[in-house]
This record gives C-alpha cells, sequence and structure tokens, in this order.
C-alpha cells in the first residue's frame, strides 16, 4: 500500500527546474553551494545524485486565526504563475528557547509582537508562498520556506526578508540558509 505522503523534497545538485543564484548562510552552518534545484514530492525519486536534500511536510497552521486566514486567502496569489520566474527557498530552524514555550507564548511573539502575519499581508499578492515543516521528520531545518515572485518584485522581496529579520521572532532562529533561484 503506498499512501500518499505530503512530503516535499528540495534536491540541491546538478539537474532541476530552478537555477541557483546564490546560496548564503544568514545564520549557522552554510550549505554547499550547488548550480540547479529540483523540487518534487516524495513519491518520485528526484535527484538521487543530489549534493544535499531538505525534506518537508505541509502541515496544518499553528498561529493563524481564522481572521487572518480569510484575509490571507482573499489576497494570496497560488505558485507557479508564469511570471514568478523568481524564488527563494529559505530553510530555518528556531533555537531551544523557542520550543520550550508554550503555545500562547509563541503566538503572541510571532504576531502581537512581531506582526509576521501583517508584515507579509504588505507583499501579497506579490509574493506568493509555501511552508513546509522538517521538524517532525528529524530532518536538519525545522522549516523549509519557499516564495515565488516576479524580477519586477525581486526588490519588494528584499525589503520584506529585511523587515522580519529585525523582528523579535528572528531572535529565535539559530540557523537560517537563504538561497535565491531563477527559472
Ligand atoms: C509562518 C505568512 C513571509 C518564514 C507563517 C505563518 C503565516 C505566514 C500566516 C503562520 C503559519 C501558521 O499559522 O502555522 C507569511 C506571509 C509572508 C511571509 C503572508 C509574505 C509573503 C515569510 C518570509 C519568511 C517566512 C519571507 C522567511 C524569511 C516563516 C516561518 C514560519 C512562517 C519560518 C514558521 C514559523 C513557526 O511556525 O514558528 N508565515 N509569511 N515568512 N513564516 Fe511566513
Amino acid at each position: 500500500m503506498s499512501a500518499q505522503v505530503p512530503i516535499t523534497v528540495f534536491a540541491g545538485g546538478e539537474v532541476g527546474q530552478w537555477r541557483v543564484e546564490t546560496v548564503a548562510a544568514v545564520s549557522g552552518p552554510p550549505l554547499p553551494v550547488v548550480p540547479r534545484l529540483s523540487v518534487s514530492d516524495a513519491t518520485h525519486r528526484g535527484d538521487t545524485d543530489a549534493v544535499w536534500a531538505l525534506r518537508g511536510l505541509t502541515s496544518n497552521t499553528r498561529y493563524t486565526r481564522r481572521d487572518e486566514r480569510e484575509a490571507l486567502a482573499a489576497r494570496q496569489a497560488g505558485l507557479g504563475r508564469p511570471e514568478a520566474t523568481r524564488a527563494a527557498l529559505i530553510p530555518i530552524s528556531k533555537s531551544a528557547a523557542w520550543w520550550a514555550l508554550a503555545q500562547d507564548e509563541r503566538r503572541l511573539l510571532f504576531e502581537e509582537t512581531s506582526h509576521h502575519i501583517s508584515i507579509g499581508m504588505d507583499y501579497l499578492p506579490a509574493v506568493a508562498r509555501r511552508l513546509l515543516h522538517g521538524r517532525d521528520l528529524d530532518e536538519p531545518f525545522d522549516f523549509l520556506t519557499w516564495f515565488e515572485y516576479s524580477p519586477d518584485d525581486a526588490p519588494a522581496f528584499e525589503d520584506l526578508v529585511a523587515r522580519l529579520r529585525t523582528t523579535t521572532e528572528w531572535e529565535y532562529v539559530e540557523r537560517e540558509i537563504d538561497i535565491r533561484l531563477v527559472r
């Protein structure tokens, strides 16, 4: 029996739909630079010669309130728009201090203190996004975040990541790699 497992694999190596422009270690140890990135679901073999492969699971939301979910749904764009020829894969891990907090404390830090969702809303629908979880798969990164945008919206994307990195939430980020891609 082969169940449909909602796992996505990002494999860095010689092949893939995306050409890698830069691989920057924002915090923590780096990842090897590779020429291409392939994105596939775990039911495919993918790039078996990959230099590295990161896996993430589609999961339920943890912090988004219903009104926020509706506001996001009303504004956000889907992945795969033909004009969105730029992408970013940003794997992130948070510290033990973050995971030791209670759910309500994390929500307060995430939104009421750091305004993650309200900052992000400023960049919709220009930036399309996807959040995958690696923590429960025992992966090296707690989260794999994925973004797609057009070349015209590249400056706005830089502004978005710069704003998020100054927040209190980011004081709990202990590893972050910023991988920029073109197709
Ligand atoms: C989580 C929105 C940009 C990194 C979330 C969640 C929302 C969200 C709603 C919460 C999901 C939940 O309830 O579990 C947005 C929007 C963005 C944006 C609208 C604008 C395009 C970014 C960027 C990064 C990022 C640029 C990385 C540099 C993360 C991470 C989480 C997250 C790591 C998981 C946090 C955790 O569970 O502790 N985002 N985001 N987001 N986002 Fe964003």
